[in-house]
């Protein structure tokens, strides 16, 4: 199962991609999570992209495919793998599909979580990630049971630093212009699914299982 999980920042592609790793057991790649732990580890990759990341702008799309391109040759993404955000541009697109030929591979479905602009700043400024495990929350829509702790794990909840009210506008508008044209490269190779992320969580799952179940039959 190889899967690219598509949607504009705030769209849910972390909250769905843990449950997708949990019931089909493949790999979670997120390249923004990627960046992050380089940040917190203060390596060269990790300075270049802070740069960018903190105005809300793209890390350029030789330093994305490069970091891409290494972890899918790891033997744990032989069984298959989940994408998330990455490619975010055309150029990102046309490096992943030569180099998934390269391994003999291709994509088999391209998930797209569609939510409107509106709603995406309000989940952005009301996002909280725990310290610790990672796990996501939102202080309204999926709110922790003890304010400032994990559920999972007790671990501190913090607000990142991109989502601050001015980064989140300029991320949304950045990732709407590249988006359009990537929908339609998938789109036009036939294999674009879009799915409702204007529902509650539990339902946007249930909605993304189902074309996933549908790929493995
Ligand atoms: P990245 O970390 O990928 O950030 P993003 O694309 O901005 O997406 P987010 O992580 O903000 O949102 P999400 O869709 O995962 O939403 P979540 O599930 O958390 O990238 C960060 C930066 O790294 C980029 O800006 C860029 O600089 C760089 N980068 C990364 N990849 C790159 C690439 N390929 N090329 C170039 N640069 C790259 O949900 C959001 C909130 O909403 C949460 O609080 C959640 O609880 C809530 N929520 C989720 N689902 C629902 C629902 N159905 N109803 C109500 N609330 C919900
Ligand atoms: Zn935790």
């Amino acid at each position: 199962m190889n899967i690219v999980l598509m949607g504009l920042p705030g769209a849910g592609k972390g909250t769905q991609a843990e449950r997708i790793v949990d019931e089909f057991q493949i790999p979670h790649i997120s390249t923004g999570d990627m960046f992050r732990s380089a940040v917190k580890e203060g390596t060269p990759l990790g300075l270049e992209a802070k740069s960018y990341m903190d105005k809300g702008h793209l890390v350029p799309d030789e330093v994305v495919i490069g970091i891409v391109k290494e972890r899918l040759g790891k033997d744990d993404c032989e069984r298959g793998f989940l994408l998330d955000g990455f490619p975010r541009t055309v150029p990102q697109a046309e490096a992943l599909d030569r180099t998934l030929q390269e391994l003999n591979r291709s994509i088999d479905a391209v998930i797209n979580i569609d939510v409107n602009r509106d709603a995406l700043l309000a989940r952005l400024t009301g996002r909280r990630i725990c310290r610790e495990c990672g796990a996501t929350y939102h202080v309204i829509y999926n709110p922790p049971k003890m304010e400032g702790k994990c559920d999972k794990c007790g671990g501190e909840l913090y607000q990142r630093d991109d989502d601050n009210e001015e980064t989140v506008a300029t991320r949304l508008d950045v990732n709407i212009n590249q988006s359009k044209p990537l929908l339609q490269y998938y789109s036009d190779k036939g294999l674009l699914q879009n799915i409702n992320g204007e529902q509650d969580i539990d339902k946007v799952f249930d909605d993304i299982a189902e074309v996933l179940r549908g790929l493995s039959q």
